[in-house]
């Protein structure tokens, strides 16, 4: 492993799906303030998930509640009809699944004409080499560690290991590599002793309600670099 890779910043992203969303707009806004990276939106269908969340309209009416980036993670499928959708409401990263389409390599060509990151999503149960073939097409690949539609479920840890191959798969390429479901201080620094540098996480930023969000974030993120520099 590079220097340069071991470089890469380590972000903590809170998962806008914990939030309150009868106040969604000033629950974003709270933690953001609170230290959040960037603003984790997941995109469910009730079709490639079995849950439903919202779609580029109410994402686009919170976009100007922070500047900070957001990370759009779409959990549905057909994607391509909607990408535009999400590009124009202010995604910053749009994420689509390796597993909720035949035209991925299409998808992420799509999402960089429009200007935008383009990410790949796999499934705990998707091997890594069915990206491969994209991974001078992507800027960032998403490891699940949960199977995607629900917060608050636990950490599948066996991902890891895939998540070490990645890594060595993507080399000295400029991606992030993103871990995302059941991450907590507890499960943070095994994340990035496997090769994690975006840390995305719902209810263990927002456990406890605004007062306790920096709170929430600095511990994963403490657990995160004090985790940088060990070995992989
Ligand atoms: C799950 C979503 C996640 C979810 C994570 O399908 O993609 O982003 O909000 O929630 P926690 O951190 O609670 O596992
Ligand atoms: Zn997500």
């Amino acid at each position: 492993m590079s220097s340069s890779m071991r470089a890469r910043p380590i972000k903590i992203l809170p998962s806008i799906l914990s939030a309150d969303f009868s106040r969604l707009g000033e629950d974003v806004r709270a933690v953001m303030q609170a230290g959040g990276d960037c603003v984790h939106v997941d995109i469910m269908d009730g079709h490639f998930v079995p849950n439903i969340t919202f779609g580029p309209d109410v994402m686009k009416s919170i976009r100007h509640v922070t500047d900070k980036p957001f990370d759009v993670h779409l959990m549905i499928s057909p994607v391509d009809l909607y990408l535009k959708n999400f590009a124009d409401a202010g995604a910053d990263v749009l994420t689509i699944h390796a597993e909720a389409g035949p035209h991925v390599h299409r998808s992420l060509q799509t999402i960089r004409a429009l200007g935008k990151k383009a990410g790949i999503a796999i499934n705990p149960g998707t091997p890594e080499s069915l990206i491969e073939p994209v991974l001078d097409d992507v800027d960032l690949i998403l490891a699940m560690t949960v199977n995607p539609g629900f917060g608050g479920q636990k950490f599948i840890a066996p991902v890891l290991e895939k998540v070490r191959r990645l890594r060595a798969m993507v080399a000295d390429r400029d991606i992030d590599i993103e871990v995302d479901g059941g991450v907590t201080p507890e499960t943070a620094g095994e994340c990035v002793r496997a090769g994690i540098n975006w840390l995305v996480a719902g209810s263990a930023v927002f456990k406890g309600g605004a007062p306790a969000y920096a709170a929430n974030i600095a511990a994963i993120r403490q657990a995160a670099e004090a985790a940088r520099g060990t070995s992989i």
